[in-house]
């Protein structure tokens, strides 16, 4: 098994290359020093070249902005599918995320059709309605998790309206949903691998049962119900399969970037006074580049190229370090520095290329909605004692943060 990090891969089979070992900066992704604070492994992550040879993830990695974006965007020679390497995929994988042309285009126009159809406005009503409500029962308590008491329903609540379905018990979701993302740096921990996909296994049951529910009883508002009716050709595997990526995703992703995105704003002087005066467009990208929990992604190489002034081969693996790449000193003025009015911000904390994220909008109208009532309603909001980051370098998130309000 070729170990890896990111989303949903299994390359069983392919060559080895051999490499001369060396002090792989890689190692130390999981540190609780790095976790808190990513910037204190850039430099070392950076002056390996634009493209460098881990032995640790058996993988080549890439941590500057164009090489990274050159990658995503390249479907052709970088592929999501690794079937396309002769690889078998469980069929409880076959989603949007691990398909290529012309599959995937087929179920991203199905879904990108769901998304449109639906009534943002109300969608927007309804979240910030919730948002206020949650915060104003929150203040009542002399502190809480911003995270388990807050963030994570919220997000739940968000994508499963969206996908017109009750959301799942938390405390049973919860700990399914979290053993997808430990998998995801199965190149790290290997041991995380097999409980992830049988957790893509129980979630793809999960949304299989809602495909079916509103196959019988249809009326429903939400994707799910438009899913049913609309899916042109899209196997019911596929579909299965991809409403999970977009459940997952939808909880993982937006809570992690709340948590992430307000110790950012914690950290740093002035940030939160400074939203006082508007979450604006500008501000929301400066958070998912500086706080986005994307940190990596993973592709199989199908023909000889280069990258980064490496010679990469067919079968072999390239890790993109996303987080590391939305950082790159010869892009972003200030690197490290949270600049809530920065002008020029080509980040891909989306993603870039075919698989880009087909969810940034409702994530960013939660990001907004939960940053404008925080700064506008809870001016005095404090942290009590430090944040604790999750155990996991793929997708970078908070597990606990005690606020208070008042
Ligand atoms: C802050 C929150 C989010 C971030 C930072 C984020 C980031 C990303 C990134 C980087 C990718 C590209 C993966 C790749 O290249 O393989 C991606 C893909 C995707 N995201 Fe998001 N995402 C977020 C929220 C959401 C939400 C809320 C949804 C759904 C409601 C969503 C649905 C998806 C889907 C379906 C894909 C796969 C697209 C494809 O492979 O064609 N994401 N996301």
């Amino acid at each position: 098994m070729r170990k890896t990090l990111g989303l949903e891969v299994d390359i069983t089979g392919l060559p080895e290359s051999p490499k001369p070992p060396d002090a792989d900066p890689i190692k130390d992704l999981l540190t609780p020093r790095v976790l808190r604070e990513p910037a204190t492994i850039r430099a070392r992550l950076r002056e390996r070249g634009d493209a460098w040879w881990s032995p640790t993830l058996d993988s080549w990695v890439t941590a500057g902005l164009a090489e990274t974006t050159a990658v995503l965007r390249d479907a052709d020679r970088f592929c999501s599918d690794w079937r396309r390497l002769g690889e078998d995929t469980p069929d409880s994988s076959l989603s949007v995320q691990a398909l290529d042309a012309p599959e995937h285009t087929a179920v991203r126009q199905v879904l990108v059709g769901a998304f449109r159809a639906q009534d943002w406005a109300g969608i927007e009503k309804r979240t910030v309605a919730s948002v206020n409500e949650r915060l104003a029962k929150l203040a009542r308590r002399s502190s809480f998790d911003f995270v388990g008491d807050f963030a994570a329903p919220l997000a739940l609540e968000a994508v499963t309206n969206l996908l017109g379905v009750d959301p799942p018990d938390l405390d049973r979701f919860g700990p399914v949903s979290a053993a997808i993302v430990d998998a995801m740096d199965d190149g790290l921990r290997p041991e995380t691998a097999e409980p992830g996909t049988a957790a893509r296994a129980e979630l793809a049951e999960l949304t299989g049962s809602w495909l079916t529910d509103a196959a019988n009883h249809r009326g429903r508002d939400g994707m799910v119900d438009y899913l049913a009716a609309h899916h042109d050709g899209v196997s019911r595997t596929v579909l299965r399969n991809s409403l999970r990526v977009i459940l997952h995703s939808g909880y993982e992703s937006s809570s992690r970037l709340l948590g992430n995105a307000l110790v950012a704003c914690l950290d740093a002087p002035g940030a939160l006074a400074r939203l006082r005066g508007g979450v604006t467009d500008a501000a929301l990208r400066e958070l998912v580049r500086f706080a986005g929990p994307v940190q990596a992604e993973a592709r199989g190489c199908v023909e000889d190229t280069e990258v980064g002034g490496q010679p990469i081969r067919r079968g072999e693996v390239v890790t993109v370090l996303v987080g590391v790449a939305n950082r790159d000193p010869r892009v972003f003025a200030y690197p490290d520095t949270l600049d809530l009015d920065r002008q020029h911000n080509p980040h891909i904390g989306f993603g870039r290329g075919p698989h880009a994220c087909l969810g940034s909008l409702p994530a960013l109208l939660l990001t907004r909605t939960v940053f404008t009532a925080l700064v506008r309603e809870h001016p005095g909001m404090e942290p009590v004692g430090e944040p604790i980051f999750r155990r996991n370098a793929t997708l970078r998130g908070v597990e606990h943060l005690e606020l208070r309000l008042r």
